[in-house]
């Protein structure tokens, strides 16, 4: 149940679990939290002295009830299965096993595999081999998790395009989507590879491809420890992770400058030679990630002077982009398991681009396909919303733009260093805004009841302002939305009528004075409209003060640096007026963390 509750980030409308002991199957499933089980569970405990499986739901077929709940059961009970992913030819199998006399308890594509395994098991010598047969037959993305009544020590999962990972403890093993569920015994994990069977054992471990044949695995140490997915005495994780944002930025800095004072990207695993034959780049990722993406666009393009697109990876493979041998496909996300991401990766690879990923999850499936990768070290993020990977992100994407500067050379030596000691100097920035957000909060609580909030940026500020609406609607329920600030008379001012929010990231006035100034004008054509402005300026930025219903202040920093420090106090904001609405900020309504279906 602890382990579960580690998990419960990744999908939370239902949860069950089943053990195996005295020659029995004894399942519980609730709807709901994972509280809901826990409740039913002390009302009446099962119990049993073989292995056991359980699960947290992400609804995708049918709907988040006890029935649907996994694990799922053959029609002697005597096999139980719990799945992650979407088995997509689903339909016809139901249909197959129906035919052949099954009866279905669920809407689920999931149960197909119990009976399917049961199936299997009647023609083959154990469960592994009968998973390997089920797998076989299988289309889609699929996680699989068995247990059989017939051999109560064993537990068999497979994989294919969806996450697993295997911790291996002092007689004792594990299986998990994520390393966090079993963090608290061991810190020793193994890689499961595409399209590989595990069989598991309190002494043993034992991976094989779908045909049975003994394949090789990385094992890995993680490098932090059960404390760091704990809430650590705050109330919400998402509270905590805003707070580490300095130490995660710091951390995903630290050892990149070797003695010689030239950027050293160790894990990149791209050759210089290869990145001086860049001729486009393009960025992929999904939601946060993506307005990361378009961030580094603004960087990459002006340190490098290469091409950069960005690219929602939903869209991508689906309009027949552009790629050769020239082109650098960099793929962020912090899950490193997102299904769109991942697709359009593949789909990159078959083109021949290049794929370098930016991620924060060791041993997930991005980096693992791609030729090159660059890890944030944000440690865990448990809260759904991405705070804390988000600016890690951003300080891997500014480390990939000045590598690539330094390679092709672009750039002096010395200027690539100015950089490297302003971005140096961020983390310490990030502390100076977490100091002063109070009135932030304040601010928040005080447009509880507000229906709409718009955002508006310019520049990197546009992103940011991207971002920031993003937050508010999957923490706050509430609609809010981005606009370029020089959109904003081309349609969207006729959005503005009185007292409605307008949040407005300004950039720096040190930086190209005519795009500070163009905001500027932005901010009074909106107030003239009666829009309540609420700006995110530069300290010392006075112009901006009279048009300013709230002036939220920010450190002074390089222009292109500027989204690290602006995009807290708009995180702050999105989760004090969620807090205000009684939202849990951890867990929004129909989000998981690590969204691994397409
Ligand atoms: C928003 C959020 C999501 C993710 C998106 C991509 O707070 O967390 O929008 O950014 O689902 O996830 P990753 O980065 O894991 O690919």
């Amino acid at each position: 149940m602890d382990g579960l509750a580690r998990l419960e980030y990744r999908g939370y409308d239902s949860a069950g679990v089943a053990v195996l002991g005295d020659g029995a199957l004894r399942t519980e499933k609730r709807a709901g939290k994972l509280a809901n089980l826990r409740q039913a569970l002390e009302e009446q405990p099962i119990s049993g002295d073989g292995a056991g499986i359980g699960h947290t739901r992400w609804a995708t077929h049918g709907a988040p009830n006890d029935v649907n709940a996994h694990p799922h059961v053959d029609n002697d009970n005597r096999v139980a299965v719990v799945h992650n992913g979407i088995i997509e030819n689903f339909a016809a199998l139901r249909l197959e096993l129906e035919e052949q006399g099954c009866k279905f308890a669920s809407e689920t594509d999931t149960e197909v595999a119990a009976h399917l395994l049961r199936t299997e098991l009647a023609r083959h010598d154990g469960l592994a081999s009968a998973m390997r047969a089920v797998c076989r037959r299988l289309e889609g993305a699929f996680t699989l998790v068995a247990t059989s009544v017939d051999d109560p020590g064993l537990v068999v999962a497979a994989r294919r395009n969806s996450p697993l990972v295997v911790g291996r403890g002092e007689g004792e093993n594990f299986l998990a989507s994520d390393v966090a569920a079993f963090i608290a015994h061991t810190r020793e994990a193994v890689e499961l590879g595409q399209d590989q069977v595990v069989e598991l054992r309190a002494d043993s471990v034992t991976v094989t491809d779908y045909d049975g044949d003994p394949v090789d695995v990385r094992e890995y140490h993680v490098d932090w420890d059960a404390s760091a997915a704990e809430k650590g005495g705050y109330d919400y994780f998402m509270l905590k992770e805003i707070v580490e944002q300095p130490r995660a930025v710091a951390d995903t800095l630290l050892g990149r400058v070797s003695v010689d004072g030239q950027l050293t990207l160790d894990e990149m695993r791209l050759s210089p030679e290869e990145l001086r034959s860049v001729e486009k780049i393009v960025i992929i990722a999904c939601g946060t990630s993506y307005h990361a993406g378009l961030i580094a666009k603004y960087a990459i393009e002006h340190w490098c002077r290469i091409p950069c697109e960005v690219e929602v990876a939903s869209e991508f493979r689906y309009r027949d982009p552009i790629l050769d041998q020239q082109t650098l496909v960099i793929a962020i996300s912090q899950s490193g398991e997102s299904m769109d991401t991942l697709m359009a990766v593949r789909y990159a690879r078959e083109q021949r681009a290049r794929v370098l990923a930016i991620c924060n999850v060791n041993g997930s499936t991005i980096p693992r396909e791609s030729d090159g990768v660059l890890y944030t070290h944000a440690g865990p993020e448990v809260g759904v919303a991405a705070t804390k990977t988000f600016l890690t992100q951003l300080a891997a994407c500014y480390l990939v733009g000045l590598y690539l500067a330094q390679v092709r050379g672009q750039k002096f030596g010395d200027e690539i260093n100015a950089v490297i000691a302003q971005l140096a100097t961020m983390p310490d920035q990030v502390e100076r805004v977490l100091d002063t957000v109070e009135p932030v909060r304040e601010l928040a609580r005080s447009l509880a009841d507000a229906d709409t909030v718009l955002f508006l940026g310019r520049h990197v500020g546009y992103p940011v302002a991207m971002e920031g609406a993003l937050k508010l609607k999957e923490l706050a329920y509430m609609h809010a939305e981005a606009f370029a600030a020089g959109e904003l008379k081309h349609g969207p001012i006729a959005l503005i009528e009185d007292g409605l929010p307008v949040v407005v990231v300004v950039p720096s006035p040190r930086g190209r004075s005519v795009l500070h100034d163009k905001i500027v004008s932005n901010i009074q054509e909106v107030r003239a409209r009666g829009a309540r402005t609420i700006v995110i300026a530069e300290e010392g930025d006075e112009s901006v003060r009279p048009y300013a219903d709230v002036l939220i202040q920010i450190p002074a920093v390089p222009t292109l640096l500027q989204p690290i420090v602006s995009t807290i106090p708009t995180q702050v904001f999105a989760c004090e007026l969620a807090l205000a609405k009684g939202n849990d900020v951890d867990q929004p309504r129909n989000l998981a963390k690590s969204v691994t279906v397409e």
